[in-house]
């Protein structure tokens, strides 16, 4: 979807009140999985305030991300179980192993990263997510090797192209 029709939408949805600054981003992110440029300009042309107010704010919080997700999006958990039994040494492994930073994208557009709050399976900590699929009981090299073995399923994929 343009970026524009839908944040018309949303900034619609606010009615004459000027809205929530936060809730406004939320309702972006929502919408595309990140928050364009465009966006934020918009939002903050709305909401009359400096852009760097938007920035400011979409940087600060770990719940917004201002670069798309990657075809397949990494989501290391950091609930408390997944944190105490080494989600930390996890997500360290995957940024090392993809060259990515927390929140960003890897350079071929593959892989984002973002570290999520407990998704619920408590008892195969630490938990790491990759678009559908949940890996338990993670550990550095376990990292490694999943990440190895799909990087070269993409390599094969590719070829067919
Ligand atoms: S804390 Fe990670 S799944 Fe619950």
């Amino acid at each position: 979807m343009e970026v524009a029709e839908g944040l018309t939408r949303i900034l619609r949805a606010q009615g004459d009140g000027r809205g929530d600054l936060i809730a406004i981003l939320q309702e972006v992110q929502a919408e595309f999985g990140y928050l364009p440029k465009e966006a934020m300009l918009g939002v903050a042309k709305f909401l009359q305030i400096p852009e760097s107010l938007v920035y400011s704010v979409a940087t600060f919080y770990n719940q917004f991300r201002i670069t798309p997700l990657g075809r397949r999006p990494i989501k290391v958990c950091m609930g408390t179980a997944c944190h105490l039994s080494g989600g930390e040494l996890v997500l360290e492994a995957v940024q090392r192993e993809l060259d990515v930073d927390l929140g960003g994208l890897t350079s071929d557009g593959e892989f984002s990263l973002d570290r999520v709050a407990c998704i619920g399976c408590c008892a195969i900590a630490p938990a790491m997510v990759i678009g559908d699929a949940v890996y338990p009981k993670m550990t550095p090299w376990k990292v490694v090797e999943v990440l190895t073995t799909i990087k070269s399923e993409i390599q094969e994929a590719n070829k067919g192209d």
